[in-house]
């Protein structure tokens, strides 16, 4: 018995020497230590023995099979070892290989423009409305006091979608539809998207407005003066000049279109401002008292302000731009200026 078990001690222990991977160990073990296995048959085989053999075979299989088992377990041990070793070799990170870069957006002049607006609105109390860009006929010029047939109609070049659907050509219908369901005091903003076919150097069929109306008892045009040459200053600086020529607007009684210096030529006259000084930035007035008879205030209780920007033509200004294509053209060129 002892021969036996030397032998089979012998070739375990070449084996587990050899053994390269967990797998192969654990293959080892099976063979030796399993159910089946070489040392537990033989272990099994003492019941055969005679009694005065039995307990020194036993003690000898029993030896053999710690032998095996530990011998199991340190092998294990080193190729686990080794294998982790491995592995973060594997994994090893070079920091000094350059980084996955990513291409930064920024938002477009367009909308920095706008916010900038809005901000200086909400800063004197405005605050924002959203009116949808499908428009019916109704809220985009009847209730605006431009009737069928009216020829200031002819103002705007209306892009429609069915007999009584529009694309909005201004963002006055918000007007309609605050007051509509609000009641004064208001002060409103409401800024976005609006639509007239129209295509040059200076009109686009899709340009930005950003309308304001403020309505409260005994709200003056001083109040609307007073309103824009604060935020002129704000938006363009403190000293630019502010003046407010007389105009016409269905929806405005008096109406009045407001200028500034000219931005590029500082007033001396130059092929921006037709060599006036002066460029025009908004369209305003008072609102009409058949605008507040569609919405159903007291006109003799109630007077407001409104007015509408239009925020290419102030960013064209802002950054000296001269073509308002330039804005939707996506070229990157031009947008990764801004
Ligand atoms: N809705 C006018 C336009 O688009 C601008 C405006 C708004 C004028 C409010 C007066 C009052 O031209």
């Amino acid at each position: 018995m002892k021969n036996k078990v030397d032998k089979l001690l012998k070739e375990a222990t070449r084996a587990i020497t050899a053994a390269a991977s967990s797998r192969e160990l654990d293959d080892i073990r099976v063979r030796y230590l399993g159910k089946k296995g070489d040392i537990t048959v033989l272990l099994k085989s003492l019941g055969q023995l005679s009694p005065e053999e039995r307990p020194s075979a036993g003690q000898a299989v029993n030896t053999g099979r710690k032998i095996v088992e530990k011998e199991l377990l340190e092998r294990k041990n080193d190729i686990e070892s080794a294998e982790r070793e491995m592995k973060l070799q594997e994994e090893q990170i070079d920091i000094t290989l350059p980084g996955v870069s990513f291409r930064r957006g920024h938002r477009h002049p367009v909308t920095r423009v706008m916010d900038e607006v809005i901000q200086i609105f909400t800063g004197m109390g405005f605050s924002v409305r959203e009116g949808p860009e499908v428009e019916s006929d109704y809220y985009n010029f009847e209730a605006l006091n431009l009737p069928k047939n009216h020829p200031a109609r002819d103002m705007q070049d209306t892009f429609y979608i069915g007999e009584d659907t529009v694309l909005r050509t201004h963002t006055s219908p918000v007007q309609i539809r605050t007051m509509e369901s609000e009641t004064p005091p208001l002060r409103i903003i409401s800024p976005g998207k609006v639509y007239r076919v129209d295509y040059d150097v200076s009109h686009s069929p899709m340009f930005h407005q950003v309308e304001g109306f403020m309505v409260d008892e005994n709200v003056a045009f001083s109040d609307l003066k007073g309103t824009f040459v604060h935020f002129v200053n704000q938006f363009f600086g403190e000293d630019t000049p502010v003046r407010f020529r007389p105009s016409f607007f269905p929806f405005t009684e008096p109406s009045a279109e407001v200028d500034i210096g000219c931005v590029m030529c500082s007033g001396k006259g130059c092929r921006l401002c037709s060599s006036t000084g002066w460029i025009e930035i908004l369209g305003s007035g008072m609102i009409h008292p058949e605008v507040f008879r569609h919405v159903k205030y007291d006109k003799e209780k109630f007077s407001g302000f409104a007015f509408g920007i239009g925020i290419e033509r102030v960013a064209m200004l802002r950054y000296g731009i001269d073509d308002i294509r330039l804005f939707f053209e996506n070229d990157m060129r031009f947008l990764e200026q801004f």
